[in-house]
């Protein structure tokens, strides 16, 4: 049965489409864009509508990803609409949770760090106010935690 995963953070322009981007790349070259959809959406609605941020995209695109999304809010659907709710950091966790509509749909939300296989933190950081160095460190931690992610959907 096809699964639908959710990325999420909290302006939807900088971690989660990054995170969709890097996931998706990782399902088409696995054979697997028939059976595990992926989207993002924020937490936070400020910047709907926009493009990811420029920094992310630039970063993302020397690694060979690209990015089209348009930001988003998570909505109460969303929870009925994906099978996994995968968040960036802890107040991302808190977020989404406060936003569930039942217990069941608790259960649904994972941080993309309980995937990793190489590193050793419990969260993904917000780059948007800091430097390049920020991008990079991110696109190394989506990389490490989406292989753990496409393993664990394929067990
Ligand atoms: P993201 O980064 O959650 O990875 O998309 C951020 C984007 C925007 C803001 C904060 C973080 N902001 O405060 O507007």
């Amino acid at each position: 049965m096809k699964k639908s995963i959710l990325f999420v953070c909290l302006g939807n322009i900088c971690r989660s489409p990054a995170a969709e981007a890097v996931m998706r790349q990782k399902i088409e070259a696995a054979g697997l864009a028939d059976q595990i959809s992926v989207d993002s959406a924020g937490t936070y609605g400020g910047h709907a509508g926009e493009a990811p941020d420029g920094r992310m995209r630039r970063a993302a695109a020397n690694r060979g990803y690209r990015l089209n999304h348009a930001a988003r809010r998570i909505t109460s659907d969303d929870f009925e609409r994906f099978d996994l709710i995968v968040v960036m950091d802890n107040a991302n966790y808190d977020d989404v949770y406060d936003r569930a509509p039942s217990p069941e749909a608790t259960e649904k939300i994972h941080t993309l760090a309980e995937f990793f296989q190489k590193s050793d933190t419990d969260h993904i950081p917000d780059p948007y106010y800091g430097g390049a160095d920020g991008f990079e460190r991110v696109l190394d931690l989506l990389e490490d935690g989406t292989q753990g992610l496409l393993e664990f959907l394929q067990l």
